[in-house]
């Protein structure tokens, strides 16, 4: 067998909350690109079709629903019915997020981070904070169930949780619901994987350092902050969507069947600490 058919993800169903920018949107070229039948579910209706008109365009086997994760019916009725369309889900990426608004600090790097009285834990409203938590925890635990349904009674299945660097180390700048979501959404990704093991279903996590993507507004897009952020990652350059398509389709693919309950983190070295 050559190593590379290992790497197939031929005529596999994969569906991708969030699918529709960003991350999301990596992840599923990286599986229509390589054979696999994908469904983008997504909040943002004018995205999917964009994309979906993009990438049918090339040639690839790309729909989408539009749905918001906290809608638990609506989302299970979005995956059941791609799952009809598609007839069989292999792959579900539980990626939808969003950022939390301002941490208790005012900038990403610097050599001052000056304290931001709006991102104070003292001014940390509920509503914010359940948004958060509702869409980055709960809505990666509906995404799971759903998923999990239709997996485990065909003993087969990949679920892939995009998590966060913010899982592992806090991050001042962004805000405190975003963190507790991230650390809690790996360790309900471990408990999925420690119960779906037997079932032959492998659930692991994509943690991300620095991305270029829409998410609080597209803030990383901005040349100045990409390079001040860049100054403190080891690589000295930030990440962007397809940085991340190697090592989805691992996770989604054969090569990682022995591969579960892990999170791996990819970032630039920006999470072992300052090399410069
Ligand atoms: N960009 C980064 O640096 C970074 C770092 C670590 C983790 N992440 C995580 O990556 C994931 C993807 O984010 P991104 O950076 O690609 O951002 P993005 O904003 O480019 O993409 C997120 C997508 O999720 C969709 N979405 C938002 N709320 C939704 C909801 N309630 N239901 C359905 N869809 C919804 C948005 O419409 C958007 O298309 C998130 O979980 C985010 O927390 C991002």
């Amino acid at each position: 067998m050559k190593i590379t058919d290992l790497f197939s993800v031929e005529g596999y169903g994969v569906v991708v909350t969030g699918g529709a920018s960003g991350l999301g949107l990596g992840f599923a070229e990286a599986l229509a690109e390589n054979g696999a039948s994908v469904t983008l579910l997504d909040i943002d209706g004018a995205a999917i079709d964009a994309e979906v008109a993009r990438l049918t365009d090339a040639g690839f086997d790309v729909r989408g629903t539009v749905v918001d994760v906290t809608d638990h019916a609506g989302l299970d009725a979005a995956i059941d019915e791609a799952v009809e369309i598609h007839g069989r889900l292999d792959v579900a990426f539980a990626n939808a997020g969003i950022d939390s608004g301002p941490g208790f600090v005012s900038g990403w790097a610097g050599a001052t981070r000056p304290r931001n009285p709006e991102g104070a834990i003292e001014q940390y409203g509920n509503e914010r904070w359940q948004r958060v938590i509702d869409i980055n925890l709960t809505g990666v635990f509906a995404t799971i169930r759903s998923a999990a349904r239709h997996m485990r009674p065909r003993g087969s299945g990949r679920i892939i949780v995009t998590t966060s660097l913010a899982a592992l180390k806090n991050e001042a700048v962004i805000g405190s619901a975003y963190m507790a979501a991230k650390a809690g959404a790996a360790h309900l990704m471990r408990n999925a994987a420690l119960e779906l093991a037997a079932d032959g279903i492998t659930v692991n996590a994509i943690a991300p350092g620095f991305f270029v993507t829409n998410i609080g507004g597209g803030h990383a897009t901005a040349p100045a902050v990409q390079q001040a952020v860049a100054k403190d990652i080891p690589m000295h350059r930030v990440g962007f969507p397809d940085d991340a398509k190697g090592l989805a389709l691992f996770l989604a693919s054969p090569a990682s069947a022995y591969v579960t309950g892990q999170q791996i983190v990819i970032d630039g070295g920006w999470g072992l600490g300052v090399a410069d």
